[in-house]
């Protein structure tokens, strides 16, 4: 018997604390007219000590097992995307697990920058298929603010910290485009590519735990062309035209990438889901929290078509398109 994943919950966590432009020109040479007109940021939250990447992936999966109306003795996988895990091991994953108090199935880490979240969920969905899992919780969380140059001005105000979960679970027959669950998802990476974005450290390098080093106009030429191309492959492979899409909720990068990518598929600015002014871009977390939103207020109903995109260091990048 076919089987396929639906999307039954989704939810979300911020910081408590709020930083805003001003904040950050009161110690940086930048201003809140540069960093709105180049990014469409306004503000950002950032993890407090005890806000740690577990913590918040735990009460953003809590709050998706809510909406789901579903109890953690559902849950058999945790897949938990990630670039700023508490600790290199063990998986992050596998700390929400314990604190949500699930004793059995898996847990683990994945890592594909801000990709993370469509690779996660393109993971999840195979597993769903495969009959390996039946009730999986997919997680993006990031503390990005632990892993930046607070000195540096061209990467520092573009990145937020949160999280976002949902809850998927299998249900019987094949997926469809008309029927609610996860239609289909597409993933590339291109490691040519790896020196335009990455961490210039890691744990396993002494005195050397890294910050965030990118160059900007590569990563945003990239975008633009790669996620174009993506949306247009997420269309093709479902024999769909761009009008059945509802709902286009991207990761929050840029406003301008998200603006470009709305153009492409011909969908009013308000059909299309924006978090970048309000959370800046929050990596994994960046699209299940604009879905956590656009629920959350009503935007988002059953039955609509979500079409999600992402592109991050790797690079990677690729599409997910839900039923709801
Ligand atoms: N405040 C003020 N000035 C700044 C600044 C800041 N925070 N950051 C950079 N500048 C300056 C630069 O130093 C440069 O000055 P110069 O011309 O005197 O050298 C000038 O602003 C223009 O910089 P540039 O890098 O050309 O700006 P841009 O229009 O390309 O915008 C980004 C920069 C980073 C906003 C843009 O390239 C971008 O969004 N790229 C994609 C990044 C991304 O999505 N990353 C995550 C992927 S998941």
């Amino acid at each position: 018997m076919a089987r396929h994943a639906v999307l039954a919950g989704v939810g979300g966590y911020l910081p408590k604390l709020i930083v805003t432009n001003d904040d950050l020109a009161r110690s940086l040479d930048t201003s809140d007219e540069w960093i709105r007109e180049r990014t469409g940021i306004r503000q950002r939250h950032i993890a407090g000590a005890d806000e740690t990447a577990a913590m918040m992936a735990t009460e953003a999966a809590r709050a998706a097992l809510r909406r789901a109306g579903a109890g953690p003795d559902e849950v058999d996988a945790i897949i938990l995307a990630t670039s700023t895990p508490d600790q290199a091991f063990p998986a992050t994953a596998t700390r929400v697990q314990a604190a949500l108090g699930v004793a059995r199935g898996f847990a683990f880490d994945l890592s594909a920058a801000c990709s993370g979240f469509i690779y996660a969920l393109a993971v999840a969905d195979g597993m769903i298929r495969a009959g390996q899992a039946s009730g999986v919780l997919v997680i993006g969380a990031e503390v990005y603010s632990r892993i930046l140059d607070w000195q540096d001005r061209t990467t520092c105000v573009l990145f937020g910290d949160g999280a976002g979960a949902v809850f998927l679970h299998a249900a019987e027959g094949p997926a469809t485009p008309d029927a609610p669950g996860v239609v289909s998802t597409h993933l590339h990476a291109d490691g040519r590519h790896g020196d335009i974005l990455y961490i210039d450290g890691a744990v396993g390098q002494r005195e050397r735990p890294g910050t965030l080093a990118m160059n900007g106009a590569a990563v945003f030429r990239h975008a633009v062309v790669n996620l174009a191309a993506a949306v247009e492959e997420a269309l093709a492979a479902n024999r769909l035209d761009r009008s059945a899409v509802d709902w286009l909720v991207p990761h929050q990068a840029n406003r301008r990438i998200i603006d470009a990518m709305g153009k492409k598929l011909g969908l009013a600015p308000e059909r299309v889901v924006v978090t970048i002014d309000r959370h800046a871009n929050t990596s994994a977390a960046s699209i299940p929290l604009a879905l956590a939103e656009a629920v959350g207020d009503g935007r988002i109903r059953p039955g609509h078509l979500v079409l999600m995109e992402a592109l991050g260091g790797g690079l990677t990048w690729g599409s997910a398109l839900v039923r709801m």
